[in-house]
């Protein structure tokens, strides 16, 4: 088998590898877990989860990258004003976590902004939009699920 063809081959068949693996990835299901009781939040988190489930979708579908692009850029809209308030009421009352909050805030902004760039840079087949798509889950369940919901109930004592 000749260089050129094992290239062109490799090419070929990395699209549909690719391909496969963008399917399958697991949607956000809301569940009470996800609930922190403070109403803004929770209506926030519900919001940010369905724009998210609906990026998924896109990954799934096989949405071409233009779709797949401005679905991402859409949420990424959402998660500043939604950690612009959650920091607002941090502030508002003294919550002890607040630097280690905001800081998690922080990093995940950089890490989408990241992401931002190498969807820029990236030529086709929906490898950034699948690794982003299983970030976006993971950070979201993890950090509602533990690091929001003590806000919540610090909050609650206090409102
Ligand atoms: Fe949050
Ligand atoms: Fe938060």
């Amino acid at each position: 088998m000749s260089t050129g063809y094992r290239v062109f081959s490799a090419l070929w068949l990395g699209c549909g590898v690719r391909k496969r693996l963008v399917s399958g990835i697991m949607k956000i299901h809301l569940s009470r877990d996800f609930f922190t009781g403070i109403g803004w939040q929770d209506r926030q988190h519900r919001e940010l989860i369905r724009r998210v489930n609906t990026f998924l979708s896109a990954v799934d579908n096989g949405e071409g990258d233009q779709e797949l692009k401005r679905l991402f850029y859409f949420l990424d809209d959402y998660v500043v004003i939604h950690f612009d308030a959650e920091e607002q009421a941090m502030g508002e009352f003294d919550h002890p976590e607040t630097t280690a909050h905001v800081q998690e805030h922080t990093r995940f902004i950089e890490d989408l902004e990241r992401l931002k760039e190498e969807f820029e840079r990236s030529s086709s087949c929906r490898e950034v939009a699948r690794r982003a798509g299983e970030y976006l889950t993971r950070w979201l369940t993890d950090h509602i699920k533990g690091t929001d919901k003590r806000l919540g109930m610090f909050l609650k004592e206090r409102i």
